[in-house]
């Protein structure tokens, strides 16, 4: 459609835009393109029950069938493809999305080594002078034993090469347990390649923040800063997990730290990819550690986090097409990325079990009943459900739902999130209860 207004010409509704996965963040990610007014069809691959039920076609391909996605997307000619998981873009999805002709959000597979191999991104650090924690590389089981033999402080860090799904980080309390993980990272290859090559790292302290950032390859525009909740159980106790809970803003997060990591890490991090051939173009995620030292990066992720992009992008005002696109064509610097004032919150619900082994198929209640909560404040997000023959909602991942609520405080934030989550019930279900007491400075519950 056509429309003649001060005499510029306004299309509207008329971008085809395909979103590749089917996670909590790709619900949230659809939600806020669904709010672009530019928008005229959304697809998703291959989505989830929550995704579906907002009128988004779902197709059941796998964010990794590269040559099933291309196929898809070239036969409906997308306007913009937006690839939401790290392993596509490893795989260099949006070089052969782009070598098609169809202009894609993420970065290219030479700019993903920065989430995929540790050590490229540990060395890319050291020689760029990025603060980050000291570290050793090895290929060599024997030589990282005989360091291991001579390292004088503990704990002490140590990460598998490649993607490991948020498990290749073993924190080694002293040298049995770090002799112990070598040997099962690189002999016995419990993370596959990854044990290839591994990192040893300084153990870093202080408060975590997470900042996704906007990145069109010369221009970085970082996002609400956000915390994420690794452990599965409250009291941050018990085994890493991909994140149980997000709060955005982080409140860690000064404005004169921000000031700080824009000119000591994130500017740096993007001259750096540009110097070394592969200029980082999309949503930039760094972890970062506030230590007595200053700001050091933990890690970068490729694409945008999971629980974070629930908190924050519901905190964002602008269109986010509009950005995707300049991120794409390199134009950042010519629009401006608005953010309302208030603070979100995520509980994420989980099967019982996860991050181990749990059931699915279990029916979810309640997802109706969020009609009782204060309108357009909490949302839930759908990571893994999908729906019976009689429409019902049943768990189908190990992460089943986002619970997220917006609210002028944190305070407020959580207080409707919980109320949420009270609403809502499926078999053997588990959440922590202290998402957010650490950002607002209260004890975190006991076990
Ligand atoms: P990652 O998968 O790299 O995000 O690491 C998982 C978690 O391990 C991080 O969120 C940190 O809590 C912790 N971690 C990673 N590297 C370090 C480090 N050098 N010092 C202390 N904690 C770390
Ligand atoms: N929430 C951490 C991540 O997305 O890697």
């Amino acid at each position: 459609m056509l429309y003649l207004s001060n005499s510029k010409i306004w299309r509207v509704s008329f971008l085809k835009i395909l979103v590749v996965g089917g996670g909590g963040r790709e619900h949230a990610l659809v939600r806020k393109i669904s709010e672009s007014p530019k928008v005229r069809e959304i697809h998703c691959m291959p989505g989830n029950a929550g995704i579906a039920a907002q009128g988004v076609c779902c197709r059941q391909i796998k964010a990794v069938d590269i040559p099933a996605i291309i196929d898809y997307a070239y036969k409906n000619a997308f306007d913009l493809v937006v690839v939401g998981p790290d392993d596509p873009l490893a795989m260099g999805l949006v070089d052969a999305l782009e070598a098609q002709g169809i202009p894609a959000f993420g970065p290219s597979k030479s700019a993903a080594v920065i989430e995929y191999s540790k050590v490229f991104a540990k060395e890319l650090m050291l020689r760029h002078g990025i603060p980050t924690a000291g570290h050793k590389s090895f290929d060599c089981h024997e030589a990282a034993v005989e360091y291991i033999r001579g390292l004088g402080s503990w704990p002490a860090v140590i990460k598998a090469d490649g993607l490991a799904l948020g498990k290749g980080v073993i924190i080694a309390r002293n040298e049995a347990e770090a002799l112990d993980t070598l040997r099962q990272m690189m002999k016995e290859r419990v993370f596959g390649e990854g044990g290839t090559n591994v990192v040893i790292e300084e153990f870093l302290t202080g408060p975590e923040v997470s900042v996704l950032a906007f990145c069109d390859g010369k221009t970085v525009v970082p996002m609400v800063s956000s915390m994420d909740h690794k452990r599965a159980y409250d009291g941050d106790t018990g085994p890493n997990t991909g994140g149980m809970g997000t709060i955005a803003p982080n409140p860690h997060y000064t404005p004169e730290l921000a000031q700080r990591c824009m000119g000591e890490i994130f500017l740096p991090t993007l001259r750096a990819m540009q110097a070394e051939g592969c200029p980082f173009k999309g949503c930039l995620y760094f972890g970062l550690m506030l230590t007595a030292q200053g700001p050091k990066v933990i890690e970068y992720n490729c694409r945008f986090g999971d629980p974070e992009t629930q908190v924050v992008l519901p905190l964002l005002e602008s269109d986010i097409v509009d950005i995707m696109l300049a991120v794409r064509d390199g134009k950042l610097d010519e629009v401006d990325v608005k953010w309302r004032d208030g603070a979100a919150a995520c509980v994420v619900m989980a099967s019982g079990g996860y991050p181990g082994s749990y059931r699915t198929g279990l029916p979810i209640e309640g997802l109706d009943a969020t009609g009782q909560l204060p309108a357009g404040k909490a949302e839930i997000y759908h990571a893994g459900t999908c729906k019976d023959e009689q429409g019902r909602f049943l768990t189908a991942g190990g992460r089943v739902l986002g619970v997220t609520a917006i609210g002028s405080s944190l305070t407020e934030a959580l207080e409707i999130a919980y109320d949420a989550v009270d609403l809502v019930s499926f078999e053997e279900a588990h959440y922590r209860r202290d998402v957010g007491a650490a950002a607002l400075g209260r004890p975190l519950l006991p076990v």
